[in-house]
């Protein structure tokens, strides 16, 4: 047991709890969304005690060193005073447009003064405590946030998304977060983009950024699910690759009743790391179930990718 202050209050930390429970059964609200370490919404600093390394275990070496950590990953072992560590700016922004993708996946759109690169993530909020962190799937110049929602009949956020919030309401939205997006270097080097669900949200801002900037080099884009009826934006994917000669749309599913030309049928980390072996020269980008980016990550640099242009968004929904 520990006893961490926070502001004025003395908060009881029982062993085997997080520091983020503790604090939220004694009424302190700490911004969170995925409770899994991802999101870094839960950023704070701590001002005495040591921190467990594991709170602190996807933090840049300047926050580490600054004492900053993860409070859904903090298990305090020894007394500790805190206080929030994230500037947590919110910004407002208006729902216009939301509309299913098929049966799993809903796309929302919101109208907002917030800068983004499309493939960064944000916190999306109904109060000041509850919210979830999406992708973007949107370039900035389209002039709207674009998220691509997991369905969810008991999910806090994307179930208040798909039947509260109505278009012309307001929410609220967190600095634009991450290192997955499009920058330009000479514009001819082959692109190797990986997701798995509603991983192709980032992707498919990535794909179009890089289009739009006149990338020059082969863009392929694989968008894995477990059947081919969970696959989505096919259609659309297909359009841009009919108009684009650089870019190569990928469907994948685990599993499916019937061949079909167009798609591959197996796991997402074999067929890629089978069709893809010599990744020098190549920048990878995947996004989605934190096992597959793990064991993709590690095969691209095995496979000559330089881990700097490996560029991951990896996320799961929150427990
Ligand atoms: S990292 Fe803690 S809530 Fe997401």
């Amino acid at each position: 047991m520990s006893v961490v202050c926070y502001s004025d209050t003395k908060v009881i930390v029982a062993e085997g709890d997080t520091l983020l429970s503790a604090l939220e059964r004694a009424d302190i609200a700490v911004p969170n969304s995925c409770r899994a370490g991802l999101c870094h919404s839960c950023l704070m600093v701590a001002h005495g005690g040591s921190v467990p390394a594991k709170a602190q275990q996807d933090l840049t070496p300047q926050q580490v060193a600054q004492n900053y950590f993860l409070a859904c990953q903090c298990y305090p072992n020894e007394d500790m005073e805190v206080s929030l560590g994230g500037s947590d700016r919110r910004y407002e922004a208006v729902l216009i447009h939301k509309q299913p993708l098929n049966e799993g996946v809903l796309r929302v759109r919101l109208k907002t003064d917030m800068p983004w690169f499309a493939g960064q993530y944000t916190s999306v909020w109904k109060n000041a405590v509850d919210g979830r962190s999406f992708s973007i799937a949107s370039l900035p110049e389209e002039g709207q946030i674009e998220f691509h929602i997991r369905r969810r009949p008991d999910g806090v956020i994307s179930s208040w998304l798909e039947h509260e919030l109505q278009e012309g309401d307001s929410c609220q939205l967190s600095e634009a977060r991450g290192h997955c997006f499009y920058t330009r270097s000479s514009g001819d080097e082959t692109m190797l983009l990986a997701g798995t669900g509603t991983g192709l949200a980032p992707l498919y801002g990535v794909a179009r950024q890089a289009l739009a900037s006149d990338h020059h080099g082969d863009i392929h884009l694989y968008a894995a699910s477990g059947s081919p009826d969970q696959l989505y934006l096919v259609d659309e994917l297909a359009e841009l690759a009919e108009r684009y000669k650089n870019f190569h749309y990928h469907p994948v599913a685990k599993r499916a009743a019937e061949p079909h030309p167009r798609l591959h049928q197996g796991d997402l980390v074999e067929i890629v790391s089978r069709r893809h072996s010599n990744l020098k020269q190549h920048r990878v980008y995947l996004c989605g179930a934190p096992s597959m980016v793990k064991k993709l990550q590690k095969l691209s640099f095995l496979q000559g990718a330089a881990m700097t242009d490996i560029l991951v968004d990896a996320f799961e929904a929150p427990a």
